[in-house]
């Protein structure tokens, strides 16, 4: 069974409710990745049974849900949902009973919206909330996915843009159901990351929430979940994460070296780890089995802290990234991530992250590398993510700023333009350069620096550009921005989504050349191309 907690949930309807959650990321199965909607009770006893003849169950997977597919077309005379009987001859009830007896827990699947996904008729649950809930419970369902098409109309799948569709009300009355009901059931929220402030509202109510659109079989959607779920690490907390999507691990779309990109980059950002791929001991390849039984980074992944990561650093142009994430006992993880699929050389100096020293273990390595300090050079493989664990952490003195430099000072070209925002929005300032488009640029003048050269930068911005009706082509929720000092080059800087909206800010700390000693500098901020920048609020010269 799952260790559960049950937390107070404030917002909801009902007095006193309490929902049940589980206090680190959910692991376990889902047929969704390999059996899309056509699962079978013998498609998911097959993967029940390798869950465990693979000794998954060991290191922490312990859940097996059915995805869509599953209803028979009609309910019954009561209206209550009916089990296909042909893919599942044994019913729901009895297959929920196969799996526990196997030790584990037991997922269900329905959506918010009149059918279920990858449908044309099969039932979901809206207008149906209580008597579904119910069926739930009788069942023995241990959790529910509830996915969000057909939620405005019989005929549309997917509604990303309406009102109703990205609305939490749906979402927000199954869990007063769940809660009703005589069964502890966790409740999955799969929303799609659609609207606003999807962080905000759906973390009260689910262990976890879907951040984005699903996951496509392809390295391409590892960038783009990555760039969408970082400004969630304010709501991740025990009980409540960002859900990156199913695994892709072993479905034969990425090398070895990006199966542990995957799996690392979600474990770090305390997503739930949910196996794709068909727990087939002929079939699952023995790299992949390992990547995905990795107790470290499990271990990581199920720290009791339950921090998100967050991106401290990112290099553009040169295609690598800095990750630090807060673990228990003091200790941190170290995530440098090389975007680019040739191996490259990096240097990450740990001062500047704030640790004077570190003992440090290379995870995947599963190596210690004792204590170290100082400038880092670390050869990366193509598509490597590395994994260190820091701990005996000595910290060093914090890089400052003598000065803030705010857009409402900065002198706007082309189509930039500053607006305000509503009150304690678009932080530190309360407004934005927006409109940065070709043509365009924001310029500071007069900032200052203490030496020439190379000086981190960290920018506040805004981007809610979120990808979802191109998420399965190319895009990837980062909006490009120049940045040029005293007239040098102008380089490129890819942000991710900054918060839930078009009025949080985040800081992405940026590294720009070019500096003079003295007050005089000129800093200049631009578009890329024919595309939209983020909306800058300003920076601060972190010396
Ligand atoms: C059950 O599933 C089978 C296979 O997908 C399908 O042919 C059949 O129509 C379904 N039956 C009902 C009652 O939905
Ligand atoms: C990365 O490089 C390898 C080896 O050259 C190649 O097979 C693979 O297709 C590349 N991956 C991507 C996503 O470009
Ligand atoms: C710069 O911006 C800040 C914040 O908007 C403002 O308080 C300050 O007066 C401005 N300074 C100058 C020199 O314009
Ligand atoms: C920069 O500072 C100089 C003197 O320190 C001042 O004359 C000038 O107006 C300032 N320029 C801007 C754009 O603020
Ligand atoms: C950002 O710039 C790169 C390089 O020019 C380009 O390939 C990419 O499509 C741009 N992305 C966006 C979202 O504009």
């Amino acid at each position: 069974m799952a260790r559960t907690i049950s937390l107070v949930i404030a917002h909801l309807a009902l007095a006193s409710a309490k929902t049940v959650r589980s206090p680190t990321p959910p692991m376990g199965w889902n047929s969704y990745n390999t059996w899309s909607c056509s699962p079978s009770e013998d498609k998911i006893k097959q993967s029940t049974e390798g869950l465990i003849a693979l000794g998954l169950d060991k290191v922490g997977y312990n859940f097996v849900t059915v995805d869509c597919g599953w209803p028979s077309r009609d309910r019954d005379a009561e209206g209550r949902l009916q089990w296909n009987a042909t893919l599942f001859p044994a019913g729901g009830k009895a297959l929920g009973d196969f799996i526990h007896g196997l030790g584990l827990d037991y997922g269900l699947y329905s959506g918010a919206g009149y059918l279920q996904c990858g449908s044309t008729d099969l039932p979901a649950s809206l207008g149906f909330e209580k008597l579904d809930a119910e069926s739930f419970a009788e069942w023995g369902g241990d959790s529910l996915k509830y996915d969000n098409c057909y939620s405005t109309s019989k005929t549309t799948m997917v509604d990303s843009s309406s009102a109703e569709s990205q609305s939490p009300a749906r979402f927000q009355h199954m869990a007063a159901e769940l809660e009703a009901v005589d069964r502890e059931i966790q409740y999955y929220v799969c929303q799609w990351g659609i609207g606003t402030d999807v962080g905000t509202w759906a973390s009260e109510i689910g262990t976890s929430w879907r951040i984005s659109n699903d996951i496509y079989n392809a390295w391409r959607s590892i960038w783009r979940i990555t760039n969408q779920v970082v400004p969630y690490f304010r709501h991740t907390k025990p009980g409540a994460f960002a859900d990156m999507d199913m695994l892709i691990v072993g479905l034969n779309a990425l090398s070895t070296e990006e199966e542990r990109f995957h799996f690392g980059m979600w474990a770090i950002n305390k997503s739930p780890l949910i196996i794709g791929a068909a727990l087939d001991p002929n079939r699952l390849s023995r790299t992949s089995l390992e990547i995905i039984s990795n107790k470290e980074i499990i271990a990581i992944n199920q720290d009791s802290l339950a921090k998100q990561a967050q991106l401290v650093r990112r290099y553009t142009e040169e295609e690598w990234d800095v990750w630090i994430g807060e673990l228990s006992g003091s200790r941190k993880v170290l995530g440098v991530a090389n975007w680019k699929n040739n191996s490259q050389t990096v240097d990450v100096d740990l001062k500047s992250l704030g640790i004077a020293s570190a003992n440090t273990r290379d995870v995947w390595a599963a190596k210690d590398l004792g204590s170290i300090s100082g400038a880092q050079k670390l050869n990366l493989a193509g598509h490597e993510l590395r994994i260190w664990l820091l701990s005996d952490i000595v910290a060093s003195a914090p890089l400052s700023s003598t000065t803030y430099y705010s857009a409402t000072n900065a002198s706007m070209s082309g189509s930039a333009r500053v607006t305000s925002c509503p009150s304690g929005k678009c932080l530190p300032i309360g407004f934005k350069a927006g409109n940065i488009i070709e043509g365009a640029s924001v310029t500071f003048a007069n900032v200052s620096a203490k030496s020439s050269g190379k000086k981190l930068v960290g920018v506040d911005f805004v981007n809610y550009d979120y990808a979802f009706t191109t998420a399965w082509e190319f895009g990837d929720n980062v909006r490009n921005i120049t940045v040029a000092v005293n007239g040098g080059k102008a380089k490129r800087w890819a942000f991710p989504l900054s918060g839930g909206n078009w009025d949080e800010s985040g800081r992405l700390v940026i590294e720009a050349d070019g500096f003079t000693q003295g007050m005089n500098n000129v800093v200049t901020f631009g578009a890329v191309g024919n595309a939209f920048a983020p909306d800058l609020v300003g920076f601060e010269v972190l010396e």
